[in-house]
């Protein structure tokens, strides 16, 4: 309502991310909407703030580029949050994975990320999915997009015209369903050689 209140949001919010470094684990925020901020640029300020470049790389990784696939990079990085590898097979809510996509030149083209936040979508596995471009901010997809099963909307978007890559992303799901476990990752399917972790003897040194 007033700015005063929109403003004590924002710094709630914060302090709530703040928060999160120092314990370690990532309180959905998902009420970032109300200040005025779309989640996605909280969220983004959150792994800018927490410097997710210093985060562990996954199991198997060692922090280098390793080889990628369509959708995502030529090239990708892969870090995850201390939720995420305290319990790299269950993913507990609250798990944030932050994938880079570099073109083959190794300039990034694009950072994909998931964060399971609890009761956002049951269906697919709580995951909220952001595809930000290097800048911060959302990447749009032009086509079509296919509507997606559910018509609840929990988290209201800014503009119903919105094909932000970014939510309860359609797009996303359909592909990371395919990942062993029902969990929507790939990284920790070990047997499964079309992913990082099962590719590890054959990722590229760059250096
Ligand atoms: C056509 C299939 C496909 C689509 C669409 C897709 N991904 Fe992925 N994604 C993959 C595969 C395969 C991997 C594993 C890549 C690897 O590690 O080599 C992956 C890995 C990831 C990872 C690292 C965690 C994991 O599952 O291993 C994140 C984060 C991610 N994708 C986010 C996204 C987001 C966000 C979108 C939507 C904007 C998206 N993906 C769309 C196939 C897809």
């Amino acid at each position: 309502m007033s700015s005063n209140k929109s403003k004590s949001n924002s710094v709630r919010i914060i302090v709530a991310l703040a928060a999160t470094l120092i314990v370690g684990t990532f309180v959905p925020t998902t009420q970032a909407q109300e200040s005025g901020k779309t989640f996605e640029a909280s969220f983004w300020q959150f792994l800018m703030g927490n410097n997710y470049k210093n985060w562990a790389p996954a199991p198997g990784q060692d922090g280098d580029f390793y080889s990628g696939q369509v959708p995502h990079g030529a090239l990708l990085k892969m870090y995850i949050n201390r939720s995420a590898a305290s319990d790299v097979a269950g993913l507990q809510v609250g798990s944030v994975i932050v994938q880079e996509n570099y073109r083959s030149d190794r300039s990034l083209k694009s950072i994909s990320v998931m964060y399971r936040t609890e009761g956002f979508n049951p269906a697919a596995n709580d995951w909220y999915w952001i595809e930000y471009k290097p800048d911060g901010t959302v990447v749009e997809q032009l086509s079509d997009e296919s509507r997606q099963e559910s018509s609840e909307v929990i988290l209201a978007s800014t503009s119903a015209k919105s094909t932000k890559l970014s939510g309860k992303s359609s797009s996303c799901i359909a592909c990371h369903q395919r990942a062993a476990g029902s969990d929507f990752a790939f990284f920790n399917d070990q047997n499964d050689p079309n992913v990082a972790g099962g590719r590890k003897a054959e990722a590229i040194s760059l250096r």
